[in-house]
């Protein structure tokens, strides 16, 4: 017997055998019904999925009606331009998601004539669709008996089970893939509800601070709760560790007040975004300024702040000076008026905003 299968069979019977009926119960009495990607759409549950990885439900009901409005169905996202796909999605952090869902979206239709593919293992050939995503699709648009296991999920099994494993254990994370898939309701008919019950579950009534076990219709079974243990499990990831990294930035306006913007490159930050001219040391936006006849002491430095990426922590120290457009070939001197068509990285968005006279 190896470890998943002596797991499997010292579970609390009980709790294998109740949890998804008790889940689906709850689910619709008291779970989230109308989310406007819940249809059976493949199209917009599969957008609906990659903008809620790493982003909450509020945010995403604000850009996924415009997104939708923009690209009713995949042919329209696959034939955009990636400037417009990024601007709508500006804002949302992780840009990579976009990038990869563009990418996604023309494969759909070179590879599967347009129509989504309906299996989990085909989902899962899409960019940007890992395995949790994929069974989520797979679920909701096709009825299919897939399990999902995103972080609130991992949650809810960790603590309902009681387990104590290592987040960053591959064999853990394997152990909890068999879990959750033992725990399907036998009726594919029931996957929607399910899913949707287990998300909604970890969301709102398992929160990681402050559960609300009164509430929860796993409280009967729960191993934490039983041992006492609903806010040691899951066990803490190791912190990551966060480098600090300088960038400058120079902002330069002409004459009518425009501001020069260049498109960045497609892969390291804010790949394919547009971001006045940025530099990792002072000397390199120094460089660049002589070249347009801006001497040092033509430039006036702004008051440094942080943005936090996942693993790093940029100080971004932003430079102001005004220039003659003619100096610059580059295309993109954009007005403030305009501004809302280009996908800016936040940080710029939030220091325009801010510094500038006008908000967009
Ligand atoms: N998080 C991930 N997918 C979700 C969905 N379909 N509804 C609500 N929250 C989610």
């Amino acid at each position: 017997m190896d470890a998943v299968e002596k797991t499997l069979n010292t579970m609390p019977e009980a709790a294998q055998r109740g949890f998804a009926d008790a889940l689906i119960n709850w689910q619709k009495k008291h779970g989230r019904h109308h989310l406007p990607w819940q249809t059976q759409d493949p199209y917009c549950v599969w957008l609906s999925e990659i903008m809620l990885q790493q982003t909450q439900v509020v945010t995403v009901l604000d850009y996924y009606p415009r997104f939708i409005a923009a690209f009713p169905d995949v042919h329209t996202l696959a034939a955009a331009e990636q400037d417009q796909v990024l601007g709508l999605w500006a804002g949302l952090g992780y840009y990579s998601r976009a990038r990869n869902l563009h990418k996604a979206a023309k494969q759909v239709v070179a590879e599967f004539d347009g129509i989504f593919p309906d299996t989990r293992r085909q989902l899962e050939q899409l960019c940007g669709v890992g395995r949790s995503t994929a069974a989520a699709i797979s679920a909701f648009a096709f009825q299919r008996r897939e399990t999902i296991l995103d972080g609130n999920v991992k949650r809810v099994l960790c603590r309902v089970f009681a387990r104590g494993g290592n987040p960053a254990d591959k064999k853990f994370e394997s152990s909890l893939w068999t879990l959750a898939e033992s725990l399907l309701p036998p009726d594919p008919a029931d996957m929607p509800a399910y899913t949707q019950g287990l998300m909604d579950l970890g969301a709102t009534v398992c929160k990681r601070s402050k559960p609300l076990c009164e509430e929860c219709p796993m409280e009967v079974f729960c191993q934490a709760k039983a041992q006492n243990r609903v806010h040691e499990l899951p066990l803490k990831k190791a912190a990551v560790k966060v480098k600090t990294q300088p960038l400058y930035w120079l902002v330069l306006h002409d004459a009518d007040n425009r501001i020069l913007l260049q498109k960045r490159p497609q892969s390291g930050i804010w790949a394919g975004l547009y971001c006045v001219p940025c530099f990792d040391s002072l000397q390199a936006l120094y460089d660049f300024a002589a070249e347009l006849g801006l001497p040092p002491e033509s430039l006036s430095e702004q008051a440094a702040f942080t943005h936090r990426l996942t693993h790093r922590l940029l100080e971004i120290m932003p430079f102001e000076a005004q220039c003659l457009s003619e100096k610059v070939s580059d295309r993109h001197w954009v007005g403030m008026q305009n501004l809302q068509q280009y996908g800016l990285p936040k940080p710029l968005h939030s220091y325009l905003n801010r510094t500038q006279k006008t908000l967009f």
